[in-house]
Formats: structure tokens, C-alpha cells, sequence
């Protein structure tokens, strides 16, 4: 129905939900308003990917960086975030979700903490995809995070600096256990990464769609995956090499 290759989709699809705001100031409502109606996004796009077979959706809910707006802003989020988290975790389970986050979970407020806890227990044996908002998010600390953690465990003798390999460094990111991202979408016509995923996009195929957040639609969904079915991806080979596989 939607024209896509099912065997060619991204495995591991990442998302930078971005113009909540943006939408809502063009109809004279509030940011909050426009967060509300992302949340209603969050779950069609969600509930999508778990049907067309992705195995992996990692969505940008809550940067480090998000921490500086205004209070009432922060506050409405994180009443969003419980919310959304404590309401759909039955959903998710229905649909065999597995519910995870990266971040720096410290920071949360205990009450979201509690939610986040409770939606990661209660799915934890699902075998579909694995769903990770990032939550307090920020690559750049994360890699800090790793770069110290290795430190540390090279000092204490648990790691040779000599067995360091990129699949070790990764295995210290917040991700350790996950794949790359294959496809990453950005909404509402910006184009930058944001200090997302700065390590593991090191390979990904980067789409940004003009639309907002609120108004994402699976139709938009599959022209991006379709966008990504089309194109070819060389990891630094050529052409020829990767048409013969050389
Ligand atoms: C970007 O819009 C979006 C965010 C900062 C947060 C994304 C959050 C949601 C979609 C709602 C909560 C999430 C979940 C998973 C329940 P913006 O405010 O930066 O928009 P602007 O750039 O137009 O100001």
C-alpha cells in the first residue's frame, strides 16, 4: 500500500522531533499546545514503525541543552513525558514494544524517573521493536561520560588500554547494545545534528523534511523511508564494490 521494499527498510530508524514550537506561534497558540499535539505524533509514528517491521526507533524527546527554557516550559514537558510514558506503557506492551532510554537519567525529576522505570520493567521481555526516547540527552556528555568510564576502568585493571577498540568505546556509550542508526529524519526544515548521537550517525543516511513535528504524518514517514530505499549506502567503498560486493 505504501510502495516500500519491506527488506530494505532502515533497522534502526532515529528522529530529531523539531517545530512543536514553531507550529503552535504560527496559530497563535502556545508552545505547550504544539508539544501536546507532538505527543499525539509520538504515538501514530510510533505505533507505525512498529508495523512496518522497524527494529529500532530512537526519538529525541528532551536535550541536555532543553534544560535552559523557560520553567514552565520544562515543567509542561516533563508533565508530558510522565504522562505519555505512564499511559502508553500498556500500548507498547500490546504491540510488543520494548521501552528504553538514554540520557542522563540522574537528572530527571524522581516522578518521570519512576515512570521511565515502570514502562522499562513492564516491557522488558518484548521481542519487537525496542523503543528509546532520549531523555536529558546530550552526545557530546555522553561521550565525555564513556571517555571517563574507560579511564577509570583502565586504572582499576577491568580494561587493557590495548583491548580499546571501537566496539569496546561503544560499548560505553549509552547505546552499548544497540546498532547505529541506518536513517535519520529531521522535521521542520532545520539542518543541523544538535549534539544528537554525534558517534553512531557515523554512517547514517541524514533526511530532513520541511514539515513541523505536530503535523508529521505517515504518509510524510513513508516518502522519508522511500527517500532512504532509494539510495545507495557506499561506508567509504565505491560503487562498484558495493554493486558486486567486492
Ligand atoms: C522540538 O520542538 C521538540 C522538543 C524540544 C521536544 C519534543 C517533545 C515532544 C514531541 C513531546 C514529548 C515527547 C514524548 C516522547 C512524549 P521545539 O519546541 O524545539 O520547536 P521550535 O524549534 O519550533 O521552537
Amino acid at each position: 500500500m505504501h510502495g516500500l521494499i519491506p527488506d530494505k527498510l532502515p533497522r534502526h530508524l532515529a528522529i530529531i522531533m523539531d517545530g512543536n514550537g514553531r507550529w503552535a506561534q504560527e496559530r497563535m497558540l502556545t508552545r505547550i499546545i504544539g508539544h501536546q499535539k507532538g505527543v499525539e505524533t509520538v504515538r501514530v509514528i510510533v505505533e507505525e514503525c512498529s508495523r512496518l517491521g522497524i527494529g529500532y526507533l530512537t526519538l529525541f524527546a528532551f536535550s541536555a541543552e532543553n534544560w535552559l527554557r523557560p520553567k514552565t516550559e520544562v515543567k509542561a514537558l516533563m508533565a508530558l513525558l510522565k504522562k505519555y510514558i505512564a499511559s502508553e506503557a500498556a500500548r507498547m506492551d500490546a504491540n510488543n514494544i520494548r521501552f528504553n532510554v538514554i540520557g542522563n537519567r540522574d537528572e530527571l525529576p524522581p516522578d518521570v524517573n519512576k515512570a521511565v522505570q515502570g514502562a522499562i520493567d513492564r516491557t522488558s521481555g518484548n521481542t519487537g521493536m525496542i523503543l528509546t526516547l532520549a531523555l536529558s540527552y546530550g552526545a557530546r556528555q555522553e561521550i565525555m561520560t564513556a571517555a571517563t568510564r574507560i579511564a577509570s576502568d583502565i586504572a582499576s585493571g577491568v580494561l587493557k588500554a590495548d583491548d580499546l577498540s571501537e566496539t569496546a568505546f561503544a560499548s560505553y556509550l549509552f547505546t552499548g547494545g544497540l546498532p547505529d542508526p541506518d536513517f535519520l529524519i529531521r522535521t521542520s526544515g532545520e539542518m543541523r545534528i544538535s549534539n544528537f548521537l554525534l558517534w553512531q550517525l557515523a554512517y547514517t543516511e541524514l533526511y530532513f523534511s520541511s514539515v513541523n513535528w505536530p503535523e508529521f504524518t505517515p504518509a510524510e514517514l513513508y516518502r522519508a523511508l522511500s527517500d532512504y530505499q532509494a539510495r545507495e549506502r557506499r561506508f567509504g567503498r565505491t560503487s562498484a564494490q558495493i554493486n558486486t560486493r567486492s
